[in-house]
């Protein structure tokens, strides 16, 4: 059974992240988002590859970034749920308490050259979030030129699939903030901004290159 995807582990407590994103929804994150939202994309990946099994115990992030080698009866399936995956694991790690409180270095360096300041990519990053319509992310990636941006996506599609490295993600599905938050998304991304890891982007931003 190894060889099949596996949800990872939370790392911290649901409470961490008090108030900034309150314990209660983060008691969500751990009890729905993660226990459960998360649980389902890794189940449905895992049931897809039924029909593949070679895929098993391959990097999802190497399965999405060559999603046109799955095979087409299953390719939107794992699209969905191997994003899901991917995507999600990548957001508990920008979550994950501790870290900088800030981009420094190489990192704020590049924002400011690339986006004029550090409060213009910020604002660029908001306006991704809040105008996604319906589900998706936003995203700061980098990408195969070295150069970063600012997207959204839609639904669980990935950057990786376009051939871009994520260096930070926000999941802007309703079920990631609608309890706290019901619907001021833009209320929900100020506070994200509180709890970011930028120490987890940074390094990131240094694997991209
Ligand atoms: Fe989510």
């Amino acid at each position: 059974m190894s060889q099949l995807f596996e949800l990872p582990a939370l790392t911290f407590a649901f409470n961490a992240l008090e108030p900034a994103i309150d314990a209660r929804t983060m008691e969500i994150h751990m009890e729905i988002h993660h226990d459960k939202h998360h649980a389902a994309y890794v189940n449905n990946l895992n049931k897809a590859f039924e029909s593949a099994p070679e895929f098993y115990g391959q990097p999802v992030e190497k399965i999405l970034k060559e999603i046109n080698q799955v095979p087409e009866s299953i390719r939107t399936t794992v699209r969905n749920n191997g994003g899901g995956h991917a995507n999600h694991t990548f957001f508990w790690d920008v979550l994950n308490p501790g870290g900088k409180k800030a981009p420094t270095g190489d990192l704020l360096a590049d924002l400011e050259k690339s986006f004029g300041s550090l409060d213009a990519f910020m604002e660029k990053f908001n306006t991704a979030a809040t105008t996604r319509f319906g589900s998706g992310w936003a995203w700061l990636v980098v990408d195969n030129e070295k150069k970063l941006h600012v997207y959204s996506t839609a639904n669980q599609d990935s950057p990786l699939m376009e051939g871009h490295s994520p260096v930070l993600a926000l999941d802007v599905w309703e079920h990631a903030y609608y309890l706290n938050y019901q619907n001021r998304r833009p209320d929900y991304i100020k506070a994200f901004w509180s709890v970011v890891n930028w120490s987890f982007v940074e390094q990131e931003y240094q694997k991209s290159r």
